[in-house]
């Protein structure tokens, strides 16, 4: 795994121009737009770097994208992998492994995410302060690679409070109105069940998706500072809202993404 990790690096590093890349972000479900505000460097398709799954959803992009955004070095994933298309843990968080081996100590995440708390409102964005883990599977299951990170790394503040600061401060300053939640992971595909959705209340959760626990886990078992927003694409709150669909999802989370960029944009030009 750590070769294959290197590998990788080190094709990509070429790319770089030995300049530094502290920043990553990956462009969520909708949010792919944000990608159009970057001055790119680099346009690299996964399926040119070495030992990097593709992704087959449609609707996602899949190129890692070398440039400049909130006058900032970044390195964007255009697509991500998900556990429910049958990766397996370890493919899903592959790129957040490389980001690191390039540099990168700060990530940035975005996702589409049904709103449990009765508060949020369809199109809302979410801060995530927190997620719970129902994947089925834990991508640091295994034997623990130390030149990564320790074997039993700790979850609290996964999601930094310097950012969600910089983050709250911005939103005033541009007028962009934050929710603030728990984000609760789960694998899907299907959408959840009145049940379910009841129960991830219960549990303490505000919204939930099928993305970026994985991610933000192996992130933060080497070290990387997070940050993450949900666009909130579907309400819970009552039986008639409950229904949900893929295209209502993409359409809400197009709708979010002028206010998105703006937002990250901000965020990263004052880290
Ligand atoms: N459940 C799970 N994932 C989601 C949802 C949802 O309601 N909306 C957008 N992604």
């Amino acid at each position: 795994m750590l070769q294959k990790i290197k590998n990788s690096a080190a094709y990509l590093s070429s790319f770089l121009d030995k300049e530094e890349y502290s920043i990553g972000i990956i462009l969520g479900t909708g949010l792919g737009e944000l990608g159009k505000s970057i001055e790119i460097r680099h346009t690299i398709p996964y399926s040119a770097i070495p030992n990097f799954p593709v992704s087959t959803v449609e609707g996602h992009k899949g190129n890692l994208l070398i440039g400049q955004f909130g006058g900032k070095n970044i390195i964007a994933m255009q697509g991500r992998f998900h556990f429910y298309e049958g990766y397996s843990m370890q493919e899903v968080t592959f790129p957040i492994r490389v980001l690191r081996q390039l540099g990168v100590k700060t990530l940035f995440v975005s996702n589409a995410a049904g709103g449990v708390n009765t508060n949020f409102l369809v199109g809302d964005l979410m801060i995530i302060t927190d997620h719970i883990n129902l994947f089925p599977e834990h991508p640091l299951r295994g034997k623990n690679i130390n030149e990564l990170g320790p074997r039993f790394p700790g979850m609290t503040d996964a999601y930094s409070p310097r950012i969600i600061q910089i983050a709250e401060e911005c939103s005033k300053e541009l007028g962009i109105k934050l929710q603030k939640g728990v984000y609760a992971g789960l694998q899907g595909p299907s959408f959840e069940t009145p049940a379910e959705y009841h129960w991830i209340r219960v549990i303490g959760g505000d919204a939930v998706g099928m993305s970026t626990v994985p991610e933000i886990i192996v992130a933060r078992h080497m070290g990387i500072e997070c940050f993450g927003i949900s666009v909130i694409t579907n309400s819970t709150a009552s039986p008639e809202l409950i229904k949900t669909n893929h295209e209502e999802v993409q359409d809400i989370g197009n709708t979010a993404q002028p206010r998105m960029t703006a937002l990250f944009q901000a965020i990263i030009s004052k880290l």
